[in-house]
C-alpha cells in the first residue's frame, strides 16, 4: 500500500480518499511517528502532505530520511514539495507573494506523473495554497511545469521515481487532480488498483476487534444511516459484545422507530433495545418556543436516557460512534475558531465526556458516500443507505412556537403524504432533504360550506452537495399543487400549503 505523512493539512484525509478512488490501501500516519510506521509497512510509495508550518520555522517537520534511501518513489504535496527538496539539497524560500486559489499552470515537460492527462505545452488548472517556495532544485531534479507564481510547480527527478507539487491535486479544484494521484500510485508506484470497498470492511473489522478485545461496546443507533452502518460494522467485529439502544423521543417520522427497530432485529439479528422515552421528551418541550433550547433540552434528555439504559446493562466498556471524517474537521477548525454559532447540531455530543468510555469510531476517516458504499457492502438495502437526511432534534425543530403532541401528530401526517408523493413520482434520489413545517399560523379557509380556520403547512426541498449550502427545489407546479390537495384533503389541522423558496444560504435548511 501507500504510506501518507501528514503534516498537518487540513485536507490530508482527501489524499487518502483519492487514493482509495484509485483502488490502492493506504495508511495516514502523523509525522512523529512516520519512521516506525514506514518499518513496519514497507510501502510501495510514500506521499508527504501539505502543512500549515513553513519549512523555514525552526523545529518545523521533516519526512524521516530513510523514505529518501529506500528506492520507491515519493510524491510530495505543497509542504511536502518544500521538506523533500530541502532535505534533498535544494532550497526552499518564504515567498513575499502568498499564493491562494486558483491558479494556471503551464505543463513543461512531459514525465510518468502526468502520462495520459497533461502534454506538454498545456495549460491546467489547480489549486494553490502556500506561502514557501522552492527557489534551488535538489541535484537531479527538473521542472516539469510552471505557474506565473510558482516557477516550479511541479519538479521531478524521473530516475529516482521522486515527485512533488506546490499546487494541491487532492482538492476538488484542481479538477484532475485525482487522476494525478491516481497515476502515482498505479503507474509511478506499479500498485494494481483492485483494492474495494470490502477490504475496507474487513480491514475495518480487524481494526476494530484489535481495539475492543473482549470489551463490551453500547451504540446509540438513531436510525441514520451512520449509526446503521457503524453498528453493523462493529456487530460483524465483535457480535453480542455489541448492544445498541435506539431513543424513541417521539419526534421521529411516521413509524420510524418501528421500521428501524424491525429491520435491525429481523434482518441483523442485532440486539436492539428500543426505550419508548416520548412522554418525557414531549411533556419537557412542551411549551418551549426558542429553537435553541429546544435542541439543549432534547440533548440533555438523551444523555440522561442513554445513561440510565447503559447503567441498566451494567455499565460498557465502549461507546461506538458514527462520526464521520467531515465531523472531525468541523469540530476541529470550529472549536475556539472565529466562526459564530448558527445551531448547535449537536445528537450525542457530550456522551462520551460524561460516560468515561473510550470510542470506537469505525467511519472516523470516511466521507458520506463512502460510508454509503460501505452500508451498501454491509448488505443494508439501498432503499436505506440513500435516505434523505434528518436532523437529530427531529420534528420539533419543525414546529416553530412549540410543540404539542397534536401539532407533532399532524406534521407527522402531512410529511408523511408529502415524502411518499415525492417517492410515487421519483423525484426522491433528486433531491437531498425534503420536509414540512408546521406553522403556528393559523389562516381562514373554506371547505364544502364550512369556514374553517386552521394552521399553514410549508413544504420545503433543496439540493445541496454537503448540507453547507443548498438551492430550494424547483418542482413543477402541478405536483405541489397535488402534494396541497392531499394534505388539506386528508390532514386535518392543516387548511393552508406553501412553499419555501428560499437558498441556503440565506436561508438554512431547517426552519429552526
Ligand atoms: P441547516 O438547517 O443548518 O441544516 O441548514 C444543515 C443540515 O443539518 C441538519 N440539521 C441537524 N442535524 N442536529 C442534527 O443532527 C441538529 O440539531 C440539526 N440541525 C440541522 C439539517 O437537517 C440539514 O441536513
Amino acid at each position: 500500500g501507500i504510506l501518507i505523512i501528514d503534516f498537518g493539512s487540513q485536507v490530508t484525509q482527501l489524499i487518502a480518499r483519492r487514493v482509495r478512488e484509485a483502488g490502492v490501501y493506504s495508511e495516514i500516519v502523523p509525522f512523529q511517528s512516520a519512521g516506525p510506521a514506514f518499518e513496519r509497512m514497507k510501502p510501495k510509495a510514500v506521499i508527504l502532505s501539505g502543512s500549515p508550518a513553513s519549512t523555514s520555522d525552526i523545529g518545523s517537520p521533516r519526512a524521516p530520511q530513510e523514505i529518501f534511501d529506500a528506492g520507491i518513489p515519493v510524491l510530495g504535496i505543497c509542504y511536502g514539495e518544500h521538506t523533500m527538496c530541502a532535505q534533498l539539497g535544494g532550497h526552499v524560500e518564504a515567498d513575499p507573494h502568498r499564493e491562494f486559489g486558483r491558479a494556471f499552470i503551464e505543463i513543461a515537460e512531459d514525465c510518468k506523473l502526468f502520462e495520459g492527462i497533461w502534454a506538454k505545452g498545456t495549460r491546467h488548472q489547480v489549486w494553490m495554497s502556500h506561502g514557501d517556495r522552492v527557489t534551488d532544485l535538489p541535484p537531479g531534479f527538473k521542472v516539469v511545469a510552471t505557474s506565473p507564481g510558482a516557477p516550479f510547480a511541479a519538479v521531478a527527478d524521473e530516475k529516482r521515481k521522486f515527485y512533488a507539487v506546490q499546487f494541491h491535486p487532492e482538492v476538488v479544484h484542481t479538477p484532475d487532480g485525482g487522476k494525478l494521484l491516481a497515476n502515482f500510485v498505479r503507474k509511478v508506484a506499479g500498485c494494481t488498483g483492485d483494492w474495494t470497498m470490502a477490504a475496507y470492511r474487513d480491514q475495518a473489522i480487524e481494526q476494530i476487534r484489535k481495539q475492543v478485545g473482549k470489551g463490551k461496546v453500547i451504540c446509540a443507533l438513531s436510525g441514520g444511516v451512520d449509526s446503521s452502518v457503524a453498528a453493523l460494522l462493529i456487530h460483524e467485529a465483535v457480535g453480542d459484545q455489541l448492544t445498541c439502544i435506539l431513543v424513541d423521543h417521539g419526534l421521529m417520522r411516521k413509524n420510524e422507530a418501528r421500521d428501524v427497530c424491525a429491520m435491525f432485529r429481523e434482518h441483523y439479528n442485532l440486539p436492539l433495545i428500543l426505550v419508548d422515552a416520548s412522554d418525557r421528551f414531549i411533556s419537557e418541550l412542551e411549551g418551549e418556543a426558542d429553537p435553541e433550547k429546544k435542541r439543549k433540552t432534547i440533548g440533555r434528555l438523551f444523555i440522561e436516557i442513554f445513561e440510565e439504559e447503559a447503567k441498566k446493562l451494567g455499565g460498557a466498556d465502549f461507546l461506538a460512534q458514527g462520526t464521520l471524517y467531515p465531523d472531525v474537521i468541523e469540530s476541529v477548525s470550529f472549536s475556539g475558531g472565529p466562526s459564530v454559532t448558527i445551531k448547535s447540531h449537536h445528537n450525542v455530543g457530550g456522551l462520551p465526556e460524561r460516560m468515561n468510555m473510550q470510542l470506537v469510531e469505525p467511519l472516523r476517516e470516511l466521507f458520506k458516500d463512502e460510508v454509503r458504499a460501505l452500508g451498501h457492502e454491509l448488505g443494508l438495502p439501498d432503499s436505506f443507505i440513500g435516505r434523505h437526511p434528518f436532523p437529530g432534534p427531529g420534528l420539533a425543530i419543525r414546529c416553530p412556537g412549540g410543540v404539542t403532541r397534536e401539532k407533532l401528530e399532524v406534521l407527522r401526517e402531512a410529511d408523511a403524504i408529502y415524502l411518499e408523493e415525492i417517492r410515487n413520482e421519483g423525484l426522491y434520489d433528486a433531491i437531498w432533504q425534503a420536509f414540512a413545517v408546521l406553522l403556528p399560523v393559523q389562516t381562514v379557509g373554506v371547505m364544502g360550506d364550512g369556514r374553517t380556520y386552521e394552521n399553514v403547512l410549508a413544504l420545503r426541498a433543496v439540493t445541496s452537495i454537503d448540507g453547507m449550502t443548498a438551492d430550494f427545489y424547483h418542482y413543477d407546479m402541478t405536483f405541489l399543487g397535488k402534494v396541497a390537495t392531499r394534505i388539506i384533503n386528508e390532514v386535518k389541522g392543516v387548511n393552508r400549503v406553501v412553499y419555501d423558496v428560499t437558498s441556503k444560504p440565506p436561508g438554512t435548511i431547517e426552519w429552526e
